[in-house]
């Protein structure tokens, strides 16, 4: 049993989705809230393809293939749904994949991991990090206008983080020990600027109490970058489709900046969920839809948490559960 997609006749097993056929027969079709063997509803619209029999865009993961049919995956009109889908999808997330002080550092320096770093006592880690974006003892901090405490999120809350003495203080401390062997090689790190990376999100008054009252850590520093990131197919499609943020304005029904510790291991940000509910219908008890409309969000009430087993992390799709 055979259909033509992009016009190559391509064959089919009984009970196949048109994504698992067109996979199979290695044409790619992105998918967000699709998973092998998982339980999943149809509800992002990344998967589109156009059935050119009838003229319809419809989701390539729940739609049966029949022979003889007739599938677009790869045309305008197919990239253009896929796109709006996306955007759409970005209006209502907050897409603060990387944080705004590693951005604007003009030597590619990952800040945020250096103070991520700095905040567990890994001070050795801390400083190769800094070791390997500008060669020691020229520290380059020193003579730098600090872009980054400009733009340091910590700074729209109360005061920036003091990154560059925070950064002298890891070096003077580490530097009788540095036993790289090669210490003139250090490259500048330059950060991909075709990565997709949005919104840089700004904090709520309420946001702004609240974190007030709930950082700690000794910097400070809120942690802006996106933990899921790595692996996230949000951010994998959106760069790949050119998407630099929303043409749409951020939804007031997403939920605030919050993360819910699950466990030893995981860690739930409902602001980053696109609501594909592949950790409700793959959960016993666990993950709900809670409300209807624009306003419905996933939740995990806390007597549910013990029924949360870490592959649904495997499951999610972007950066919301991890
Ligand atoms: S709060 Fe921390 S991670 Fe966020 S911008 Fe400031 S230094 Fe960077
Ligand atoms: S979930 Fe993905 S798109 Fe969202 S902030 Fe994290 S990396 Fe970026
Ligand atoms: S948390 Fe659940 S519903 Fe939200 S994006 Fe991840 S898997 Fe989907
Ligand atoms: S992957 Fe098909 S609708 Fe989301």
């Amino acid at each position: 049993m055979n259909i033509l997609v992009n016009d190559k006749t391509i064959a089919f097993q009984e009970g196949d989705t048109l994504i698992e056929t067109a996979r199979r027969a290695g044409i790619n079709i992105p998918a967000l809230c699709y998973a092998k063997d998982a339980v999943h509803k149809s509800s992002c619209m990344i998967c589109a393809v156009k059935d050119c029999k009838s003229g319809q865009i419809i989701p390539s993961c729940t739609t049966k293939t029949v022979a003889e049919m007739q599938i677009d995956t790869e045309s305008e009109e197919v990239v253009l749904t896929r796109t709006l889908s996306l955007e759409l999808l970005l209006s209502d997330h907050r897409a603060d994949c990387e944080a705004p002080c590693s951005l604007v550092c003009p030597f590619g320096l990952d800040v945020e991991r250096v103070i991520h770093f700095y905040d567990s006592g890994q001070l050795a880690d801390a400083f190769r990090l800094i070791a390997t974006a500008f060669p020691l003892p020229e520290l380059k901090c020193r003579d730098c206008k600090a872009p980054c405490e400009k733009a340091c999120r910590r700074g729209t809350v109360d005061q920036p983080v003091a990154i560059r003495s925070l950064i002298e203080k890891i070096c003077q401390k580490n530097v009788i020990n540095d036993d790289r062997s090669d210490k003139q090689s250090p490259q500048p790190l330059s950060h991909d600027k075709t990565i997709f990376y949005s919104r840089l999100g700004q904090f709520t008054a309420n946001e702004k109490q609240a974190l007030k009252a709930t950082i700690t850590t000794e910097s400070r520093c809120l942690h802006c970058a996106c933990e899921g990131k790595k692996g996230c197919k949000l951010r994998e499609y959106a760069t790949a489709l050119g998407v630099k943020r929303s043409r749409y304005s951020y939804s007031s029904a997403t939920p605030a900046m919050s993360k819910q510790k699950i466990g030893d291991c995981l860690c739930f940000e409902p602001a980053k969920c696109i609501k594909c509910g592949l950790c409700v219908y793959n959960s016993d008890n666990g993950f709900a839809f809670q409300k209807r409309g624009f306003v419905m969000q996933v939740v995990l009430p806390p007597q549910n948490e013990a029924n949360i087993s870490r592959h649904l992390a495997e499951l999610c799709p972007c950066g919301a559960l991890y």
